[in-house]
């Protein structure tokens, strides 16, 4: 592989997360539905106690953070770190302002704090990072002996048809939609899958807990309609550059797709498959 990749695709999904983190954050992270009921259980599965001092890796638009700083209290602190400058800034004026609250742009392949934490939270970014090992050695580097760390991830995309029914067919329209270098993004959406990789970078004590949560998002139109209008630019341009007969297939393709999970009312409920992992130091 071209040793610049990994460098091209982190630059690449930077912009893209620049670009998206309002979208993203209005429809999802803090509309709290579909996946991101996840916010809870993982918050709740490394049992954080007030005066811990805790890090949200990838922190995103600070979903996670909101709820680990009620947690803590005023005697702990939490710091979320990510490399977007645009889900950082919605982060800062999303949550209070809090003196024991801290929000930082770092890569979570390289950072490194002076402090120790004793818990660390990594909330569907895991698979964002090409070196996800480094960014897990990193994670246990600055944790406490007695630390732990909650990690979620989305299940294979066959458990997520909300992505499935659209890759499956899109890769057949456009064979780049998603671009060479990019690493897998379900690589980790096995129970064995995401062990194995956290048990590489040294932790203990691993338990990987497997839920199923269910998100609508309308009839198929509104399905399509909401996917194009939130999608990260780079792809909603490829969707843009087919001719209008393929488009009409690809629609046809995906509608195809969907129907195991449509309702008779025309309303598409999707199973959505979650793995939250837990680990010791
Ligand atoms: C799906 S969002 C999750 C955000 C947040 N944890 C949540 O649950 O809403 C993925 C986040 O990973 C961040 N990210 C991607 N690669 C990163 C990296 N190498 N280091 C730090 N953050 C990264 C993106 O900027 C984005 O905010």
């Amino acid at each position: 592989m071209n040793k610049n990749r990994p460098f091209e695709y982190k630059k690449r999904n930077m912009n893209i997360w620049n670009e998206v983190a309002p979208r993203y954050h209005n429809r999802w992270a803090s509309a709290n539905v579909g996946p991101f009921q996840s916010t809870k259980r993982l918050v709740e599965s490394v049992d954080v106690q007030k005066g811990d001092k805790v890090l949200d890796v990838a922190c995103g638009t600070g979903v996670v953070t909101k709820v680990l700083t009620k947690k803590v209290g005023k005697s702990g602190f939490v710091v979320g770190a990510d490399t977007s400058v645009t889900a950082i800034e919605i982060a800062k004026k999303w949550n209070d302002r809090l003196s024991n609250l801290l929000f930082v742009n770092v890569d979570a392949e390289n950072f490194a704090f002076k402090e120790k934490f004793d818990v660390i939270t990594c909330q569907y970014a895991l698979f964002f990072f090409p070196n996800a090992i480094k960014a897990l050695c990193n994670m246990r580097k600055s944790l406490t002996n007695s630390g732990k760390v909650g990690i979620s991830v989305h299940g294979h995309k066959d458990r997520v048809p909300y992505f499935g029914n659209i890759l499956d067919a899109v890769t057949e329209f456009i064979p780049d939609y998603i671009p060479p270098g990019s690493p897998s993004l379900d690589r980790y959406g096995t129970k064995k899958a995401l062990k194995d990789e956290v048990k590489k970078a040294g932790f203990s004590k691993i338990s990987v807990e497997d839920y199923v949560f269910t998100y609508s998002p309308g009839t198929f139109d509104d399905y399509w309609r909401n996917y194009i209008k939130y999608v990260a630019k780079p792809i909603k341009e490829k969707i843009g550059s087919l001719d209008k007969s393929q488009k009409k297939r690809l629609k046809e393709k995906i509608r195809d797709n969907t129907k195991p999970h449509t309702k008779r009312s025309g309303i598409i409920k999707f199973p959505w498959e979650v793995l939250i992992l837990t680990a010791k130091y």
